[in-house]
């Protein structure tokens, strides 16, 4: 892990951590957190969160919570989501339309495979 630099950096480390926690508690093996800051908005991430949501349900997937945040700093690849599955790194994707989501939900949530013509970041945002 990198060195700690700011107090918000520190607050967002104890945020993340105790999320983590919470999610084992609940039965979950990871989360999805769909960016919904304004220019997330605007690019279509309510679209995208809805679709992840809807395909979640039909494949019955209901170890993994879907979140959202704020503004992840990423406008030019609005919108973007973030994997982060138990014990991997997490993944951060750009340019997902609602056929993206669903072939991320396919390939890395079911088959563990990082889609990698859409990811933006590996590791924490
Ligand atoms: S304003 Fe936050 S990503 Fe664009």
């Amino acid at each position: 892990m990198s060195k700690v630099k700011s107090l918000e950096e520190l607050m967002k480390i104890k945020e993340q951590a105790l999320q983590n926690i919470k999610m084992r508690e609940a039965g979950k093996r990871g989360k999805i957190v769909v960016a919904m800051g304004t220019c997330g908005i605007a690019a279509g991430a309510k679209d995208t969160l809805k679709a992840i949501v809807e395909y979640m349900n039909e494949m019955k997937i209901d170890d993994i919570a879907v979140v959202q945040s704020g503004c992840m700093g990423l406008c030019e690849v609005e919108p973007t989501i973030e994997v982060a599955l138990e014990g991997q790194e997490p993944v951060v994707y750009g340019n997902v339309t609602p056929e993206n989501a669903k072939r991320i939900i396919q390939s890395h949530i079911l088959e563990g495979k990082v889609v990698s013509d859409l990811v933006v970041k590996r590791g924490e945002v």
